[in-house]
């Protein structure tokens, strides 16, 4: 490729030693290129004929100029500084990022699948309608539901389309419901998503088993509550066990139920959302089908409906035609509309059907039921290690505490993180859910062999028992010692936050 063999910085072998790595800005020179545009038949119109003049740049985007040789050893120089999936455990609890297949991504590449533009007509793109109407199909099998819109971009994203279906059936009864019910335990985005979508929170404590407190939820239900939203296996890790109760009790004033499907890995297979008395399910695919997750996206979180609210649901639906004769688009008779441009990120949608379909009925549940044996796996071994709050059978993450190796020795969950990073594993969630002091937030995945359970128990068991002798202590607030970027001051960070770069355009 023109220009690829010198750069503004030397590039070669000797940068692989450095501790810092140029940014992209500083590899930059002028009139180096990655790219060139393929010859497309289109007339090749000038900026002038098709942009009016007041829109039209005066000065070139401040974009780095690189040659693709030194944009690949950038990134590759940047990949080898990073921990991820394919690396390595990964035991990030309640954000399950767990291995992703290769074939799922195989599958995503297939040009009939990415070369198809999202605006061609349901004529042109019968295949990859066939192939949302069976994700649909397949995603209200193992929620039983009875419709899902594929929209959402993320979990987040698919709670506040939720919640707006949840408005529009009250709507439509005639009714202004003005509160959600939440468990103190709930993932922030919970709350973040109530309020969004034009709710008050009502928030209801957690009994002594980690569970909602049923005399506290009975006592703020009224028909001014809209629904309830819950994840179980909740944040504790825990099965609500009292979910018909509560289910009962919340459908009695009039309430829907909402179930927060980013733990739905655990229970895949063993039981439904629908079963349990949800009438809104969110599903995280990034999590549970084993899409990647990218920094906030692109992931898909569809959301799925009982019968009484599909017709609420965004749109338009890809459906089975009437006459039998293929798929078409439908919009929904009351739909909300659109939460997400065209059909939503589709190629995340291939992704997860190729992951059910490799897996089929009789592999999901094995997911659900590897996930959940390893996480007691570790939750015994490492009883003895440090704090349980709730000790008993947990589901696919097991919350732990450092709070006794913070009393005695000043080591603190946040140490203990910092430090695995050192034995090779990624930390664990720390300080969540709020409602446990010094949490650890385990979730090993089924992905995880039981070789790297017993590696992931012994690096936390040697920090624990290093915390206790001579110097330990100090090791551990100064960890990690051997990763390419050692302790941030996360505070200073966050008050002190620069988010820009001084780019001025290489040509200047
Ligand atoms: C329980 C729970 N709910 C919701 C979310 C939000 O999902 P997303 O990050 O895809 O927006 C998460 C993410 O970790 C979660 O763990």
């Amino acid at each position: 490729m023109s220009g690829a063999a010198a750069g503004g910085m030397a590039r070669s072998a000797p940068l692989m030693g450095r501790d810092t790595e140029p940014t992209i800005f500083e590899l930059s020179e002028p009139g180096r290129r990655c790219w060139q545009l393929r010859t497309t038949g289109v007339p090749a119109w000038s900026a002038e004929e098709l942009v009016p003049a007041e829109h039209r740049r005066t000065r070139p985007v401040p974009l780095a100029e690189v040659s693709e040789r030194d944009l690949v050893g950038h990134m590759t120089r940047l990949s080898h500084r990073q921990f991820s999936v394919d690396l390595g455990a990964y035991p990030l609890g309640s954000c399950t990022m767990k291995y992703n297949p290769k074939v799922c991504d195989e599958v995503a590449s297939l040009p009939g699948l990415a070369d198809v533009h999202p605006a061609a007509p349901a004529s042109m793109t019968q295949g990859w309608l066939a192939l949302l109407v069976e994700l649909e199909e397949a995603l209200c099998a193992v929620t039983g539901m009875a419709g899902a819109t594929f929209q959402p971009a993320a979990g987040a994203a698919g709670e506040l389309t939720g919640l707006l279906v949840m408005r529009a059936y009250h709507g439509a009864n005639g009714e202004e419901r003005r509160r959600v019910v939440i468990p103190d335990s709930a993932h922030g985005t919970n709350p973040a998503s109530v309020s969004l979508g034009g709710y008050e929170v009502t928030t209801v404590p957690s009994d002594d088993r980690g569970c909602v407190d049923m005399a506290a939820l009975r006592a703020v239900l009224d028909r001014d509550v809209a629904g309830i939203m819950l994840t179980n296996p909740n944040t504790l890790g825990l099965f609500e066990e009292g979910i018909e109760e509560i289910a009962g009790c919340v459908h009695d004033v009039g309430g829907l139920l909402y179930y927060d499907g980013a733990n739905l890995n655990a229970i895949l297979g063993v039981v439904r959302p629908g079963d349990m008395g949800f009438d809104i399910v969110h599903l995280n695919l990034h999590k549970t089908f084993a899409t990647p997750h990218g920094g906030g996206g692109p992931g898909a979180g569809p959301v799925a409906v009982s019968s009484q609210l599909v017709d609420f649901l965004p749109g338009p639906r890809p459906v089975r035609r009437a006459d039998g004769q293929g798929y078409e688009w439908l919009w929904p008779a009351r739909s909300i509309g659109r939460v997400h441009s065209w059909h939503g990120n589709a190629l995340v949608l291939a992704r997860a059907l190729a992951y059910i379909r490799v897996h089929g009925a009789d592999g999901l549940l094995r997911v659900a039921e590897r996930a959940v044996l390893n996480a007691n796996w570790l939750r015994t071994r490492l009883s003895g290690t440090f704090d349980v709050p709730f000790d008993r059978p947990c589901m696919h993450e097991v919350v732990l505490a450092a709070a006794t190796l913070r009393r005695k020795y000043g080591v603190r969950a946040l140490d203990v993180a910092k430090r695995l990073l050192e034995e090779g594993f990624h930390a664990p969630t720390v300080y969540f859910p709020l409602v446990v002091d010094e949490a650890l937030m385990i979730e090993p995945t089924e992905t995880e062999s039981l070789q790297t359970l017993e590696a992931l128990a012994g690096a936390f068991e040697r920090i624990a028992a290093e915390a206790s002798r001579e110097g330990g202590a100090a090791a551990a607030h100064a960890a990690p010692r051997t990763t390419p970027v050692g302790r941030l001051d996360e505070a200073r960070a966050a008050r002190h936050l620069v988010a820009t770069f001084d780019a001025r355009p290489s040509s200047a």
